[in-house]
């Protein structure tokens, strides 16, 4: 059995880039339509119930564009809409939380997780409980760090601005002894280096953008809807908004060159 359908993946933005360059990599005959949000970028600091409208809205426009599985490609959007988008729609839905969850339970060693996300994700709680879920006994100290978001799309993951701000921001995770740190954010897998300069040898890293594309996979497989081997896959970038250096932004998440992107309006009028 196989399935030729694409996999929709979407983000507020550009973020969820890095979830679809894995997932890429991971399942190289899989077609994929990817879609940011880029007209109400960041979802961070929004409140949850206007989140999981916009991701309501994607779904259905996903659905209509007939993918066999949606990825939500982004934390603070997992956060707000994923339990009841599955109650919702019938298609298929992952989102980035429960794997890296998962994967934060199976890796510490003192029973203690960090978790850095955007503000939304942190007030939703979602980490804790899918934490908890996974394992009760598992400690978990979270921590919201917005600055971060604007300081990969900057362009400076790599720089002095980065490794002040993941100093102070990491500071009480690390004092509390916590050996597995979630990058519970699309944007800061970028960050690995210099958390490694910052707090070298203290934690074990968590990537949601790693973690979901073996999801996906794992899935898919189990379900026996994977592309057929040797099919060449279609990938489409759209996005709701273009702004000011979407280009570089987009490159930057991405680590590679941007396919061309099409603009849609989901809100017309709105
Ligand atoms: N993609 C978002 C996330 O993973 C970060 C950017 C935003 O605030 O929209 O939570």
């Amino acid at each position: 059995m196989s399935d030729e359908r694409p996999i929709g993946v979407f983000d507020s933005g550009v973020g969820g880039l890095t979830v679809l360059r894995e997932i890429h990599d991971r399942l190289p005959n899989e077609s994929t339509i990817y879609l940011g949000d880029l007209k109400h970028f960041p979802y961070g600091p929004r409140y949850q119930e206007e989140v999981k409208g916009f991701a309501f809205d994607i779904i259905e426009y996903l659905q209509r564009r007939d993918v066999k599985l949606v990825v939500i490609a982004c934390n603070t959007a997992t956060a707000a809409a994923l339990n009841q988008a599955r109650e919702k729609f019938d298609i298929p839905i992952i989102g980035v939380i429960g794997p890296g969850a998962q994967a934060a339970v199976e890796a510490t060693r003192k029973n203690l997780v960090g978790v850095i996300s955007t503000e939304g994700t942190r007030l939703s709680q979602e980490y804790l409980h899918a934490i908890k879920d996974a394992d009760p006994m598992v400690g978990v100290y979270q921590k919201a760090s917005p600055e971060l978001v604007e300081i990969v799309e900057a362009g400076d993951a790599d720089t002095a601005r980065a490794e002040a701000a993941l100093r102070r921001d990491l500071a009480e995770i690390a004092q509390l002894g916590a050996d597995v740190l979630v990058l519970g954010c699309t944007h800061y897998p970028l960050l690995r280096a210099a958390i490694q300069r910052v707090y070298p040898d203290t934690f074990t890293l968590v990537d949601s953008a790693e973690t979901t594309a073996a999801k996906v996979s794992r899935q898919l497989k189990h379900a026996g809807m994977e592309a057929p081997e040797g099919t060449s896959p279609h990938h489409e970038l759209i996005v709701t908004a273009v702004p000011r250096r979407f280009n570089e932004v987009a490159a930057i998440l991405f680590g590679r060159e941007v396919p061309e992107v099409t603009e849609v309006d989901l809100w017309p009028g709105r």
